[in-house]
């Protein structure tokens, strides 16, 4: 076999996934273009806009600076595994109540950075939210829309949990 070519084994959003992929070959391209998981876009192409953001292991991390390979045994979640088909989570519910979206093309990415910021964060202040938020840039909508998504979905979680007043003052 080309010592430049790798037969790796990724499970991504619950499936797993068993191919052969060139060692330079970026994980953004490889979830796009071998896995036709479009939902992760593409902007920059390093590391500067946010827009290819994922998940491995949990962790949000910007799938074009990373290779395919390096993610070999690892579990990665894009977009399309956030909730089940056809249904939204929460957070995506209120991004479209919210106007936290126009375009959509940098939605993915701050979707997935959220994901992980809010399980790392019961109750983050406006400051906290926004400074997640520098790491990805928006063209559409101010921020505003978003940052009232991500509130809304943090306040709407602590008091079904009753925790408001404990963690929210
Ligand atoms: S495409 Fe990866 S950060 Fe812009
Ligand atoms: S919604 Fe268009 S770039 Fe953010």
């Amino acid at each position: 076999m080309d010592h430049h070519v790798h037969t790796i084994e990724v499970t991504i959003n619950g499936k797993k996934y068993r191919e052969t992929v060139e060692s330079r070959l970026l994980l953004s391209d490889f979830l796009r273009e071998i896995c036709g998981l479009t939902g992760t876009h593409v902007g920059c192409e390093h590391g500067v806009c946010g827009a290819c953001t994922v998940q491995v292991n949990g962790s949000a991390v910007r799938s074009c600076l990373l290779f395919a390979v390096q993610t070999d045994g690892q579990e990665i979640k894009t977009v399309e595994g956030l909730a089940e088909p056809g249904s939204l989570t929460p957070l995506q519910q209120n991004f479209s109540e919210c106007h936290g979206l126009q375009c959509g093309f940098c939605t993915a990415g701050i979707l997935m950075s959220t994901d992980d910021f809010l399980r790392q964060h019961a109750c983050p202040s406006t400051k906290e939210i926004k400074e997640m938020l520098s790491g990805h840039l928006c063209r559409c909508t101010g921020y505003d829309g978003i940052v009232k998504a991500i509130e809304k979905t943090v306040k709407e979680k602590n008091v079904a949990e009753d925790k408001e007043m404990k963690l929210c003052t």
